[in-house]
């Protein structure tokens, strides 16, 4: 009895050529022309195309050759061979196969299928080519924070999920009962941030975050992923440096780590190696100005559209970092300018080509008194935020902070329009199932 080879992943055989492997993995296609077969492997790592003869193999395997379907389950052992017209330069000669499961009628077929479809198995679209290229982009792209964080020393703050109050405008609250009290969905983890400010002075949070927002375009879900950090005694300027070397860092990483996904995406990385800093730095004042030029004006006070974010990123064919925004439009934690009071200390970051806002954060307000006014002008219950205040009474420092939803930056990444191809279970306006 011959011993069986040991088990390796797809993407380790241009290194195995000449040896007898095993693998296992899902048969995503498969072609017969009665003598000759060939399957395409898919394990996961990697794929392959296993060839065999209906010469080689006893009449019993290659009958079970004959009924394998789209994604069924095999167990396959072969010798690793080179391939010139393989992408990866090798294929499989096949010596053995074992049917795992043989599937039937595999919903999502080579042919095109429509979005909602798609949506509705979106347990089983993963596994496509493509999802898998952006997912694994995603991937990439969460560990590249973790590690830009890290390496600098910023401490890890797990903020909670289940919040008593709303951190961006109540009218965005994912309401739950709390034991006959009302708890909201987290909107962001910032305002509990700040207080670990003080304990460890670099802190970010990176987490599931919540908007019952009801509108249906491309570029929001309810539930997102946020990365938020958060400094102590950094002030404005150097909070637009920190976003500046946040995404730059991050886009050469993708660029560095995830050619692979951006060619199966087809992206057009050119776009992506020209985001290197400087990225320019325009204020609200003076981005109303291009919009007016561009004859899209918008009038003093109000917050920009998608449309509008667009076009103002055209303009630069880099992110574009818009700061100092009219009070009245932002967040009622926002620290004023000291040049102009009716403006706040705030930071949008928009991405080229149309993906909009990836990153949004501001100074934040240290002084008390000030502080409980915006919190009383915004209607916000006092009580409440009792403990937020808190940080303003013992020891109130100047602080900084933003926060980047994973989903657009990863859309802008891997070129897709759509958020929803972004996140594994994207949830969404009339949308839970899977
Ligand atoms: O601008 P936002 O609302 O800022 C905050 O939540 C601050 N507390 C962050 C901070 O200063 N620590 O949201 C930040 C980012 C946006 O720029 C966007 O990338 C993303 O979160 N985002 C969404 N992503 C997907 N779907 C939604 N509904 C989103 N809302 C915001
Ligand atoms: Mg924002």
């Amino acid at each position: 009895m011959t011993e069986s080879p040991p088990r390796v992943e797809i993407r380790s055989l241009p290194g195995l050529v000449g040896r007898e492997v095993a693998l296992a993995g899902w048969v995503e296609n498969k072609r017969s022309s009665g003598k000759i077969a060939f399957l395409q492997v898919r394990d996961g790592s990697g794929t392959v195309q296993a060839v065999v003869s209906r010469a080689d193999v006893p009449e019993g395997a290659w009958a079970d050759i004959e009924r394998l379907a789209q994604e069924s389950t095999v167990r396959l052992t072969g010798t690793v061979k080179e391939d010139r017209r393989s992408p990866t330069g090798v294929e499989l000669q096949l010596t053995g196969l074992e049917i795992l499961h043989l599937t039937e009628d595999y919903p999502i077929t080579p042919k095109e299928h429509g979005t909602a479809f798609l949506m509705e198995h979106r347990h089983l679209w993963l596994r496509s080519t493509r999802q898998r290229a952006v997912l694994r982009v995603r991937s990439e792209v969460e560990q590249a924070i973790r590690d830009f964080f890290h390496a600098r020393d910023y401490v890890l703050i797990d903020s909670p999920i289940l919040t008593a109050n709303a951190a961006e405008g109540t009218s965005t609250l994912f309401e739950t009962d709390y034991f006959g009290e009302p708890a909201y969905l987290s909107q962001s983890g910032q305002l509990y941030l700040e207080p670990a400010a003080a304990a460890f002075g670099k802190v970010y949070c990176f987490g599931p975050t919540f908007r019952a927002e009801k509108s249906k375009t491309r570029r929001h879900l309810m539930e997102f992923w946020m990365v938020e950090p958060e400094v102590a005694f950094l002030e404005f300027d150097g909070l637009v440096d920190l976003a500046e070397e946040f995404v730059a860092a991050l886009v050469a990483r993708v660029l560095d780590r995830c050619g692979d996904e951006l060619a199966t995406l087809g992206r057009d990385t050119a776009k992506l190696e020209a985001v290197v800093p400087p990225f320019p730095r325009v204020s609200y004042r003076e981005a109303l100005e291009i919009l007016r030029e561009k004859g899209r004006p918008v009038a003093w006070g109000d917050d920009f559209g998608g449309d509008e974010e667009t076009v103002l990123a055209e303009h630069f064919a880099k992110p574009v970092m818009v700061h100092r925004y009219p009070v009245a439009t932002k967040a009622f934690y926002m620290q004023p300018d000291p040049d102009d009071p009716g403006l706040a200390l705030a930071l949008d970051v928009l991405a080229p080509e149309g993906y909009g806002e990836i990153v949004g954060g501001s100074q934040r307000i240290h002084d008390h008194d000030l502080l409980l006014s915006r919190i009383e002008e915004h209607g916000l219950p006092v009580e409440a935020f009792q403990w937020y205040l808190d940080v303003r009474k013992y020891g109130a420092f100047p602080h900084s902070g933003f926060g980047m939803g994973v989903e657009r930056f990863v859309a802008w990444m891997c070129g897709v329009p759509h958020l929803r191809e972004t996140i594994p279970y994207p949830r969404m306006l009339y949308r839970m199932y899977p």
